[in-house]
């Protein structure tokens, strides 16, 4: 059993939706025990980020960077950083933008770093880059090409019930997937003696 935390902020439920997919995603490996957690309520589930084989982290692109609840969490985890408690676990992230760039790749990359200065190991989207070809479609899995996380993007004039699009909801799938995935191998590694101590 590995446990999958997501943790993200929507301001208007479109980064809720994408969140959701990841959760759907990740829920669907045998074996993974997944926790939503909304932003606002970080204060209530330390413990479940805590013991959390990966945490994924979703936030909304708002002015070129994520949200302003969401950084308020990541600054809220300062005294974690200081002992390295999240040290080894695995991370990912994903973010939605109205934009179809809109700056999003800053949020992904804001994210990224702050797992890599707690020492976390970044899991990024692996996925080729959808819609980049002539026989590509804005249907196709990873049809915004991120590398680093899962990206979504709505429409400013549309409610969350109609954006981001499919496409992009099965984009977030496949990350939860995957995170959920290595977290098992990753856990079963941890039970693995290490090969200089077997010798
Ligand atoms: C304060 C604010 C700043 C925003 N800045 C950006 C931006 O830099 N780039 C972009 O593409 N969209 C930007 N948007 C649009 C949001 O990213 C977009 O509406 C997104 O779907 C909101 O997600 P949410 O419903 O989960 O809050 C901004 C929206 C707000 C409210």
């Amino acid at each position: 059993m590995a446990k999958v935390a997501v943790v993200y902020h929507s301001g208007y439920g479109h980064t809720k939706v994408q969140a959701e997919a990841v959760v759907r995603g990740a829920s669907a490996i045998a074996g993974a025990e997944v926790k939503l957690i909304a932003v606002e309520d970080y204060d209530k589930h330390w413990s479940a980020l805590d013991e959390a084989d990966a945490i994924i982290f979703g936030a909304p692109t708002y002015m070129a960077g994520a949200s302003a609840p969401f950084k308020a969490f990541l600054d809220a985890t300062s005294a974690r950083w200081a002992e390295q408690r999240w040290k080894d676990k695995l991370a990912a992230g994903f973010t939605n933008s109205a934009g179809h760039n809109g700056d999003k790749l800053n949020t992904l990359q804001q994210l990224s770093l702050f797992a890599m200065q707690h020492g976390m190991v970044w899991v990024g989207l692996g996925l080729l880059p959808g819609n980049h070809s002539s026989k590509g479609s804005v249907e196709d899995l990873n049809r915004l090409a991120s590398f680093l996380g899962a990206m979504a993007q709505s429409n400013a004039d549309q409610s969350s019930e109609i954006v981001p699009p499919l496409s992009d909801r099965k984009t977030a799938e496949h990350l939860g997937a995957r995170v959920a995935q290595a977290a098992l191998r990753w856990r079963q590694g941890a039970a693995t003696p290490a090969m200089a101590a077997a010798q």
